[in-house]
C-alpha cells in the first residue's frame, strides 16, 4: 500500500513540475495526455494494485482521485499563463513600427501623348463635341472609298498603307470614323474621333504608327467661319496663349474646300527659329468642308447639311507643348523620358 503511496507521490511531483515548466500550448496538451488519458499510470494506478483491503482500496481511490483533480487545477491555470504568454510573444514578433519611413511607391504617369490626348478631348467636350471612336484595323471601303478616296486614285499614294489583305488595312487616318458615325447617326453630328493610325513611313519626323484627332460637325448651316472659329479657340486653350492661324488652300478628296493649317510657331512666337525652320509657322493639321460625295456614301442631303472636318496630327502638337525634339522618344518608352511629364 505504502510503495503505491509513494507513486502517486512522484506522479505529483513531476507532473506539477513539468506542467509549472510548460512554455507552449502543445507541450501542455501532450502533458495532459500524459497524466490524465487513458493510458497514463494514474489511470492505471488502481488495476495494477494487487492484494489490499478494500478499505486501503478505497483511500487509494480517495488519493488517486484527488490528485487528478489537483493536476487538472493545474492545467487549467498553466493554460491560462500560457494563452497570455504566446499572446505577448505575438505582439513582439508582429509589432509594428510606426515611426519607421514608408516605402517609396514608383507611382506610374500618364505618356505624354496620352496627357495630350485628354487635353484636346477635354477642350472639344467643352465645345459640345462627343467622343467617337473605331477600329484600328479597318476595311478600304471606310479608309478610302467612302472618302472619295477610289482605286487607283492619286490620294491613294501619299498613305504608305500597311494592308492585311487587298480589302483589309491599318487605317491610315482617324477619318474612317467620320463615316461610321454618319452611317449611324442623323445630323446634328458633332464628335472627335481620337486614335492610333499607321504608316508605312519611318524616318526622323515619321514613324510608322502615330496618333491622330479626328473632328467633324454636321449641321444646318455649318460654314467655313464656325470650323475657324473653333479651331482658333481650341489652339488658344491648348497653348495657353493668343496663336495665329493660318489656312492655306489645299486639296483632299474627302472636302471641298480643303485646307491646311499652321499655327504662329509656339516656339519664337513667329519670329523664326530652328523648330519652325524660320519661316515662324508650324503645320498642324488638314481640314475643310465635308465634300457632298461623301454625304452621299451616308445618305445625308448636301442640299440640306454641311460640315466641317479636321485632322490633327497629335505626336507634333505633343512635341509642340513639350518641347521634344525628337519624335522617336514617343514608342521608346525610356522611363528616364517618360518621368518628365
Ligand atoms: N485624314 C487626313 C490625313 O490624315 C487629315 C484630314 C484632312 C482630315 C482634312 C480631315 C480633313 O478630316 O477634313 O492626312
Amino acid at each position: 500500500m505504502q510503495e503505491y503511496i509513494e507513486k502517486l507521490n512522484i506522479i505529483k511531483e513531476t507532473a506539477f513540475r513539468e506542467i509549472a515548466e510548460a512554455q507552449d500550448s502543445q507541450t501542455l496538451e501532450n502533458l495532459r495526455v500524459k497524466y490524465l488519458g487513458k493510458k497514463s499510470e494514474l489511470s492505471n494506478i488502481l488495476k495494477s494494485v494487487g492484494n489490499i483491503s478494500v478499505e486501503e482500496r478505497k483511500t487509494l481511490g480517495m488519493t488517486s482521485n484527488t490528485l487528478k483533480n489537483q493536476i487538472t487545477e493545474m492545467l487549467e491555470q498553466s493554460k491560462l499563463r500560457i494563452i497570455e504568454m504566446e499572446k505577448q510573444r505575438r505582439f513582439k514578433s508582429e509589432a509594428v513600427d510606426v515611426t519607421m519611413p514608408g516605402l517609396k511607391i514608383n507611382d506610374g504617369r500618364l505618356h505624354p501623348l496620352k496627357k495630350v490626348m485628354k487635353e484636346i478631348e477635354t477642350i472639344f467636350l467643352g465645345f459640345g463635341f462627343t467622343i467617337a471612336d473605331g477600329p484600328e484595323i479597318e476595311t478600304d471601303y471606310y479608309n478610302f472609298e467612302a472618302l472619295n478616296i477610289p482605286a487607283h486614285h492619286p490620294a491613294r499614294d501619299m498613305h504608305d498603307t500597311f494592308y492585311i489583305t487587298n480589302n483589309i488595312l491599318l487605317r491610315t487616318h482617324t477619318s474612317p470614323v467620320q463615316v461610321r458615325v454618319m452611317e449611324n447617326q442623323r445630323p446634328p453630328v458633332k464628335i472627335i474621333a481620337p486614335g492610333k493610325v499607321y504608316r508605312r513611313d519611318s524616318d526622323v519626323s515619321h514613324i510608322p504608327m502615330f496618333h491622330q484627332v479626328e473632328g467633324l460637325w454636321v449641321d444646318k448651316g455649318i460654314t467655313f467661319a464656325h470650323l475657324q472659329y473653333i479651331l482658333t479657340e481650341f489652339m488658344q486653350k491648348l497653348f495657353y496663349k493668343s496663336i495665329k492661324l493660318r489656312f492655306r488652300p489645299s486639296f483632299f478628296p474627302f472636302t471641298e474646300p480643303s485646307t491646311e493649317v499652321d499655327i504662329s510657331c509656339v516656339i519664337c512666337g513667329g519670329s523664326g527659329c530652328r523648330v519652325c525652320k524660320n519661316t515662324g509657322w508650324l503645320e498642324v493639321l488638314g481640314a475643310g468642308m465635308v465634300d457632298p460625295e461623301v454625304f452621299k456614301f451616308v445618305d445625308y442631303d448636301p442640299e440640306i447639311y454641311t460640315g466641317f472636318a479636321f485632322g490633327l496630327g497629335v505626336d507634333r502638337i505633343a512635341m509642340l507643348k513639350y518641347k521634344i525634339n525628337d519624335l522617336r522618344l514617343f514608342p521608346e518608352n525610356d522611363i528616364r523620358f517618360l518621368r518628365q511629364f
